[in-house]
């Protein structure tokens, strides 16, 4: 497993970085009394609604709702993971990052990974010169020739030649351990032996140009398997790597669109045509994470299969995936091709002017999904419609809320003629959201309040130290995630909101954590630990009677357990 980052050093890291000095060297902030405001990065706007706070480490616009910490702020901004925008910032600050394995620190985890992908470059390499040098190198060459690769592009994609023979690579890098570890050789019979024999081989390299996998294809058709895929490593998770981001990127960092294909030929074909923003999920389903990566690059993802029968099953395998991380900012549309056709034979027969037309022409996402229910189903029954409403149903309860996930519950209702967005809201999990549009509408609550207080300024936890809360006694509405909240501020004592929410990072309350540390709030700075310390004592009244009537009530229908009647004495003493 590849090292993780302790927690402790991600929140020191939050204290040594100042948010307004890294989001200014990114858009020039101008103070405005405490704030330090922009024009939002990730909205058009001609008035600055994006605000920068220093006290609370966090930023937010008003006017497209963006917000969170110095962390959010650079993964957003720069389209990089967690992990990259971590050790960009530890480099700004200046720090290693002590990557730790599950037992504890383990700096050598970090070198591990440096040896492999070191192994993994000179793999690489040594393959490219078999295929300059090798003296069987001409049947190899012979088949890119034949298949029409030209030296650029095998050049570009770094392609190789696997020699055939069983012992290769360890006489040759002499460290069969690591070669093992790096997935290159395979052990049968108590021997090592090279996995790779008499292959052409395409390097996978992740995002930053690391080679991480391999892929090789048989020279003869004859042969099985096909293709040959590395094993998962340290280096390489299969259904998190895509094959040619990096060379794509490089191409061009910022990609109109990128082209999800099925094999490595295709991508290098593509290539070849002059169409460079194509990769290939990794014969595997689809997944979203792989998704996820391809969307920080770009708005928009096409997925282009083979219209044969496997082709389509795995388009339509596809949606779950699609449907998972599909927002308002993001858009999918499916290109099937026509059937026995993949992109590298469809190129080379119809060249890249009509390849270009197909990707123009390819289908929204939308569409592609309800054409997928109306070409079977029988839409003048309520039998056929009850079947869309049940198979749309598990895919739209995925999407994110927003304009495209009604857009898609008011096509389902025209189909159906059926109100289906009550079934679908009854289900949709992400409770802190729902919550959270709900009390938009409504004015801020004591417990909203008093918590957004306290989100925002973690350090009144002293005052709940010295006065600890008996939580029993009380009894008002959103009590647990009150309680949550206050009890990890107790515990893991954030000095600033940033710290706060970065522990909160991919849990189902971040967006509501993200919403109350922005609650716009207009209580000056000195007056806040009064009106906190005051909303929590109204609270704390205000959820005692709740819970004194609750049980007053239950005496009057159903009567008490004795536990209850001591705990009512007890709640009538305070
Ligand atoms: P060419 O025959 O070289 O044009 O390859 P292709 O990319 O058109 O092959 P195909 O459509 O058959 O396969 C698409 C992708 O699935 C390949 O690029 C591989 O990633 C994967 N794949 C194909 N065959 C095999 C196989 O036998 N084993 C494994 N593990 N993966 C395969
Ligand atoms: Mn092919």
């Amino acid at each position: 497993m590849a090292g993780k980052i302790p927690r402790q050093f991600i929140d020191e890291l939050l204290v040594r970085v100042d948010i307004v000095d890294i989001i200014d060297s990114h858009v020039p902030l101008k103070k405005m009394g405490s704030n330090y405001t922009a024009r939002c990065p990730f909205h058009n706007e001609k008035s600055p609604s994006f605000n920068v706070n220093r006290n609370k480490q966090f930023y937010h616009c008003f006017g497209c709702g963006a917000g969170g910490n110095v962390i959010s702020f650079l993964m957003e901004f720069n389209h990089l993971s967690f992990v990259e925008t971590i050790e960009e910032l530890a480099t700004v600050a200046g720090v290693e990052i002590p990557y730790e394995n599950q037992t504890g620190y383990e700096p050598e985890a970090k070198n591990k990974l440096v040896e492999l992908q070191e192994i993994m470059a000179a793999c690489a390499t040594f393959y490219t010169q078999q295929l300059k040098k090798h003296p069987q190198k001409q049947i190899a060459v012979e088949y890119l020739k034949n298949r029409g690769i030209t030296g650029v592009i095998a050049r570009d994609f770094m392609i190789g030649y696997a020699p055939d023979g069983w012992q290769i690579l360890s006489p040759h890098f002499k460290n069969t351990e690591l070669l093992c570890e790096a997935g290159m050789l395979a052990f049968k019979n108590d021997m090592y032996y090279d996995r790779f024999r008499q292959r052409i081989m395409f390097p996978i390299r992740n995002k930053r140009g690391h080679v991480i996998g391999f892929g090789g294809r048989v020279l003869d058709d004859s042969q099985q398997p096909k293709y040959l895929n590395s094993p998962e490593t340290p280096l390489f998770h299969k259904s998190n790597e895509v094959y040619g981001l990096y060379e794509l990127l490089k191409k061009n960092p910022k990609p109109a669109r990128i082209l999800i294909v099925e094999g490595y030929m295709d991508v290098v074909t593509l290539a070849q045509f002059g169409i460079d923003y194509s990769v290939a999920a990794l014969g595997t389903n689809l997944t979203a994470t792989q998704l996820q990566l391809l969307f920080r690059s770009t708005p928009e993802v096409i997925l282009c299969f083979d219209g044969d029968n496997a082709g389509q099953n795995a388009a339509w395998k596809a949606m779950d995936a699609v449907f998972s991380v599909l927002n308002d900012n993001r858009q999918v549309r499916v290109l099937i091709l026509p059937s026995p056709h993949d992109p590298d034979s469809l190129l080379r027969e119809e060249g890249t002017q009509a390849f270009l037309q197909r990707i123009e022409n390819a289908e929204m996402v939308s569409s592609y999904f309800f054409n997928h229910f109306t070409a079977t189903l029988n839409l003048d029954s309520i039998e056929g419609r009850a079947k869309l409403a049940g198979q749309a149903k598990p895919f739209l309860l995925k999407l994110a809320d927003g304009f495209f996930k009604n857009m898609m519950l008011a096509k389902l209702e025209e189909l159906t003629h059926f109100d289906v967005a009550p079934e679908i809201e009854k289900e949709t999990v992400a409770p802190p959201q729902n919550q959270h549009q709900k009390e938009k509408n409504v004015r801020h609550s004591m417990e909203r309040l008093t918590l957004a207080l306290l989100v925002q300024n973690p350090k009144l936890a002293t005052k709940l130290e010295a006065n600890p809360i008996d939580w029993q006694t009380l009894e008002f509405s959103g009590i647990d995630i009150f309680k949550a909240i206050v009890q990890k501020i107790c515990i893991e004592k954030p000095t600033s909101t940033a710290q706060l929410l970065e522990h909160y990072r991919g849990l189902p309350e971040e967006k509501m954590l993200n919403a109350l540390a922005s609650l716009p709030i207009l209580i000056p700075d000195d007056g806040i630990e009064a009106e906190f310390s005051g909303g929590l004592k109204q609270l704390i009244l205000q959820g005692r009677k709740n819970r004194l009537n609750k049980l007053v009530e239950k005496e009057k229908t159903e009567g008490l357990t004795k536990d209850e009647k001591d705990f009512l004495r007890r709640l009538l003493q305070f």
